[in-house]
């Protein structure tokens, strides 16, 4: 298996995003769902959650694994962080692609960085960040703006896909 989408949304941009962009570069989707809400002081604490079910086995023979998750409280996700606390990742070329209200860098990279700090114990190596624009505050702002955001990043996803 060549790559993987895995992702976390709670209020369906990231679901649209990440729905889109497995269509167009026909990668299978593996959802990580809490027990409940998102819990954003949760993300604020770093603390982990672990995510329903065994997303892990669904990546196990993937050699690229694309993360897509949005930003909460100028945060990650807890079930993200669970999962790679748990996850083995030996081996893996991951890119993460988050989404918020914000453009890039305001808090993107600080995210990126809290979830490669747990990709690389888990053995994998992050090679690309991109960041969209995700929806309104607890909305969800609809599948054509979640493929217009996928779509000003589709080339550089794929340039990721094309390398050796
Ligand atoms: C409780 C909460 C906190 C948020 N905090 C941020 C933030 O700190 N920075 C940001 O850029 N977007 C923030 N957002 C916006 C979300 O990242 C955005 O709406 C995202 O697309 C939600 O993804 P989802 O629909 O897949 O759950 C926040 C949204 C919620 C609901």
């Amino acid at each position: 298996m060549a790559a993987v989408i895995v992702f976390y949304s709670m209020y369906n941009n990231t679901k649209a995003a990440a729905e889109y962009l497995a269509e167009k570069i026909g990668a299978p989707l593996v959802r990580l769902q809490g027990k409940g809400a998102v819990n954003p002081v949760k993300g604020m604490m770093k603390i982990s959650a672990n995510p329903v079910g065994d997303p892990w086995s669904a990546v196990r023979d993937a050699d690229r694994m694309i993360l897509m998750a949005p930003i909460y409280a100028f945060n990650g996700v807890p079930e993200v962080r669970g999962f790679l606390k748990n996850a083995d990742l030996s081996g893996k070329d991951v890119l993460i692609i988050t989404n918020g209200a914000a453009p890039e860098e305001k808090f993107s990279a600080k995210v990126a960085a809290q979830y490669t700090e747990l990709i690389e114990k888990a053995g994998g190596k992050v090679s690309l960040n991109l960041h969209h624009i995700g929806g309104e505050y607890k909305q969800f702002s609809g599948n054509t703006h979640a493929h217009q955001q996928i779509d000003g990043i589709l080339s550089l996803v794929q340039a990721w896909l094309a390398r050796a």
